[in-house]
């Protein structure tokens, strides 16, 4: 499969990079990494919109969506990648709420898991979106998924939904589970 080449002066993003990763847009190519480990019950039951399985097609339409949502929304959803030799590793993304927050997600191929990628990928999504004037962020977990809960701690997160929050809805689990909420204030940058 190949992308459809890009139109001259539609400058494709450039990777946002830390010691070890590179994060940069998707590809059309990336769908079947998408739907074969995104779509592995251990990473879509932890998630709200991945079906597990997955159908490449699936992923592909993922793409679409989240490409044409940058340039519409200005959601910024990018393959996890290690710098060394481009391996695709998962996925982050932010995406604008009408309040003016930004929710924050993620996910690792399993073979990825332990190692500190989710938490360096999201310091540096978080600088990023600092360095662009965003100062509210938003993310979540399921109740059952004390990595992810980790994960947002120690990006700084904290718990905003008083001890509990609603359930909700897993495409991986076809199920509704309890669900916490958490934000991130960020303090601007000073100059
Ligand atoms: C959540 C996820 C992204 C974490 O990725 P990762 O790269 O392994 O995360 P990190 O290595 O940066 O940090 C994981 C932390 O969780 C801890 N952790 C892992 N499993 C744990 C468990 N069962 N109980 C408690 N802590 C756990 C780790 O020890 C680590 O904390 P530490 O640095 O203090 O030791 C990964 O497990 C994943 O993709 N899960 C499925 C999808 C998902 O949950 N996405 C997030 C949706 S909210």
């Amino acid at each position: 499969m190949r992308d459809h080449p890009r139109q001259s002066g539609d400058a494709e993003p450039a990777a946002l990079t830390t010691q070890r990763l590179a994060l940069r847009p998707l590809a059309l190519d990336d769908a079947p990494f998408l739907a074969r480990e995104g779509g592995r019950p251990e990473v879509a039951r932890n998630v709200a919109r991945i079906p597990s399985p997955c159908p490449e097609l699936g992923s592909e339409l993922f793409v679409l969506a989240m490409r044409a949502a940058e340039g519409l929304r200005g959601d910024r959803v990018r393959m996890i990648t290690r710098r060394s030799d481009g391996a695709p590793l998962g996925v982050i993304g932010l995406h604008p709420h009408r309040d003016g927050a930004w929710e924050l997600g993620y996910w690792l191929a399993v073979s990825a898991w332990g190692r500190g990628y989710a938490t360096e990928a999201g310091a540096a999504v978080i600088a990023d979106a600092r360095a662009r004037g965003v100062d509210r962020l938003t993310a979540g977990h399921f109740s059952d998924n004390p990595a992810s809960a980790r994960v947002l701690a120690k990006l700084g997160f904290v718990y905003t939904d008083g001890g509990a929050g609603p359930d909700l809805f897993s495409m991986g689990r076809m199920g509704r589970t309890s669900h916490r909420a958490m934000a991130l204030h960020i303090k601007p940058l000073t100059r």
